[in-house]
Parts: structure tokens; C-alpha cells; sequence
């Protein structure tokens, strides 16, 4: 069984080269054991807070839940004190009920005032999304991806999680088109007369406790059981950055220049700087990515660039010629990239 790394104190700068880079998933153990959402969080806290705030809570007979299967899930409407009923008493027996993926910001305001940025944030990464789990014991998330990068917060209860690297996906059977993040196999009750090429998949297992905190790159497949009445927060964000092992690079040009585009408009400079300080434009030269690089010269990057960090003090152009890539070159010359810097003092 292969193991997920467990850290027990991770820099922004480590976390950015061992994990974010990498594209792999790390557990840091107690990594909010400071914060206030750890410390105050509870069933009690926060019913005192919000015990009249109506919420959308999902019920399911089996304990599943599968957006993926018709009917399995259905959403009620109740008070949020009716919920931590529903999350904790055993009347509610044969039903498991899990207030799933709910916006903090659009349902709880108020608790953003106890929630920090994740420290292994940089101030340049967009947070897309934050919500809040609350379920009773035995609550399944059964396997999927996400599409952005993930923090997963454990504050109350235990939880355990099967993971599978993106390169399993041929083994996980993906649903149809517009549903492949989610995979059709009941991790609990495998069919293999169904999904024979499952045993070619490699799980990884790992549990989450109060406090820990668990990064998970996009594509990573997760399927995760509450041990307990859980809560959990999640962060969905994305880093402007070439993210290796996703395929990034394969994606058509309108596609990157769209996620590039949000970026933008959130304020960051196209001529964006990785944590080293290198050029996200140079980077790409560097690795080949055509169609990054054409995304980026379509927005507005300067094509006269001068590398930073991976080959310094040389312009694109220079890189682009001295490996020999003719379809970079001409791309770069296409957006005026010229023979030597116009600017350059020697
Ligand atoms: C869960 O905690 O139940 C699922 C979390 C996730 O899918 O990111
Ligand atoms: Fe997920």
C-alpha cells in the first residue's frame, strides 16, 4: 500500500516546491491547531450561533453521497438546530444525513471571521470557493476529482480517505461526458465483473484528524468516510502557474487563455513571477508549451522577457533558439520578440 507523506510543519516555499509543484497530495498533521475554527468549532458553538439559519442538508438511506446516482441524494430544508439533531441522535438510524459542500461565505458569513488563509497560501492565489461538511459518523463522499486545487480541514471528528493518483483514471471508470470527475465504482462493494481493470489501481489510504489538514492537487480521486459526527472545511483555489503532470499543455489555446483570463482580471500581472521569481512565460519556453506560450502573448506578455532564475540574464528568444524549438522561436518573433534585448545594458 503506498502512503501519502505526513509533515508535521511545511513552509509556504516547501510546500510550493515539494507538493504544489509536484502535483501531490501531503498531510499536515495539527496545521490549524492555532486557528479559532479548531478551537472554537463545535456542534454547540455553532447551533448557538445559527440555530434558526435555514440550511440545505442531504439525507440518504444508504449513506452515500453520490451526485452521481439518481435519486440516492435528496436535499431538505431545515433549521441549522434541526440538522445537528440529525447529525448526532440515533433516531435517525437508517437515514445519514450530511449538510454537504455548503458556501461559507454565501450561508455563514459570519465564520469567515474565524477562518485564516490557509498559510501555505500565496497572496497571488485565487480562492475560488470555501465551504463547510457537517455530517453524522458513517457519511460517504464516494470517489471523485476536483478541478481545482484543494485544502481539506479537518475541525471536528475523524475521517478516512482512499486516494488515486490521476494517472489511474483509465482504471476508475469515469462517468459519461460531463460527469468525469466522478467515477461509477462503488469503492465499499467493488464489481469487478463490472470494472476488471479496478485491480490495476493503486489506493493510497490515509485519516484526517482534528486539526490536520490535507492538500489535494486537482485530478487526485478521493473517496472519504466521516468516522465521526465530522466538520470540515474545504478550500477550493487555483495559483497562477504551470502546473506540471495535468496536461496542462495539451489544452486548446481558447481554453488556457480563459483560465489565464482569470487571473487577470483578478488584478495579477500577465508578466506574473513564480515563488522564485522566474516568469511564468519563461517557464513555459523553457518546458516546450507552445500553446501556454501563445496564451500568454495573446494576453499582452512582453515576448522580450529576460529569464530570472532558470536560464538568467538570457532573453525568451535566446532560450526559445537555444533548444532548438523553431515553432517557439517564430511564435516569440510573431509577438516582436527580437534578436538581442533593446533595452539591455550589456
Ligand atoms: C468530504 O469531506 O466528505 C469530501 C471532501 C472533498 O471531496 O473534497
Ligand atoms: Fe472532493
Amino acid at each position: 500500500m503506498q502512503s501519502i507523506d505526513t509533515v508535521q510543519h511545511l513552509t509556504a516555499v516547501q510546500f510550493n516546491k515539494l507538493y504544489f509543484q509536484e502535483n501531490k497530495p501531503v498531510i499536515i498533521k495539527g496545521g490549524v491547531k492555532e486557528a479559532k475554527s479548531y478551537n472554537h468549532w463545535s456542534l454547540d458553538y455553532l447551533k448557538s450561533k445559527f440555530a434558526n439559519r435555514p440550511v440545505r442538508v442531504f439525507y440518504s438511506e444508504s449513506g452515500y453521497y453520490n451526485f452521481n446516482v439518481q435519486g440516492q441524494m435528496v436535499p431538505i430544508q431545515v433549521s441549522f438546530e434541526e440538522a445537528t439533531e440529525y447529525f448526532t441522535s440515533n433516531q435517525y438510524n437508517n437515514k445519514s444525513y450530511y449538510m454537504q459542500q455548503v458556501s461559507i461565505p454565501d450561508v455563514f458569513p459570519e465564520l469567515m471571521d474565524d477562518l485564516e488563509t490557509p498559510e501555505w497560501n500565496l497572496p497571488s492565489d485565487l480562492i475560488n470557493v470555501v465551504n463547510l461538511w457537517i455530517g453524522g459518523a458513517g457519511c460517504v463522499t464516494p470517489l471523485h476529482y476536483d478541478f481545482a486545487q484543494n485544502f481539506l480541514i479537518q475541525i471536528m471528528g475523524r475521517k478516512e480517505l482512499t486516494l488515486f493518483a490521476p494517472t489511474d483514471a483509465p482504471y476508475l471508470y469515469p462517468s459519461e461526458a460531463g460527469k468525469v470527475h466522478l467515477s461509477q465504482i462503488n469503492l465499499d462493494a467493488v464489481d469487478y465483473a463490472q470494472f476488471p481493470l479496478f485491480r490495476q489501481a493503486k489506493p493510497f489510504r490515509c485519516s484526517l484528524e482534528p486539526g490536520d489538514v490535507l492538500f489535494l492537487p486537482p485530478g487526485w480521486w478521493h473517496h472519504v468516510r466521516s468516522l465521526d459526527a465530522a466538520i470540515s472545511v474545504n478550500y477550493w483555489w487555483n495559483r497562477f502557474e504551470l502546473i506540471p503532470g495535468i496536461g496542462m499543455e495539451q489544452y486548446p489555446v481558447a481554453v488556457l487563455t480563459k483560465e489565464i483570463n482569470r487571473f487577470l482580471e483578478a488584478g495579477l500581472p500577465i508578466d506574473h513571477q513564480d515563488a522564485e521569481g522566474e516568469f511564468l512565460l519563461i517557464n513555459a519556453i523553457g518546458k516546450g508549451y507552445v500553446n501556454i506560450v501563445e496564451a500568454f502573448l495573446s494576453l499582452g506578455a512582453n515576448a522580450n522577457l529576460v529569464s530570472t532564475h532558470f536560464r538568467p540574464g538570457k532573453t525568451a528568444l535566446e532560450i526559445a533558439t537555444a533548444s532548438g524549438q523553431h515553432k517557439m522561436v517564430s511564435l516569440l518573433q510573431q509577438y516582436g520578440a527580437k534578436e538581442k534585448q533593446p533595452n539591455a545594458s550589456h
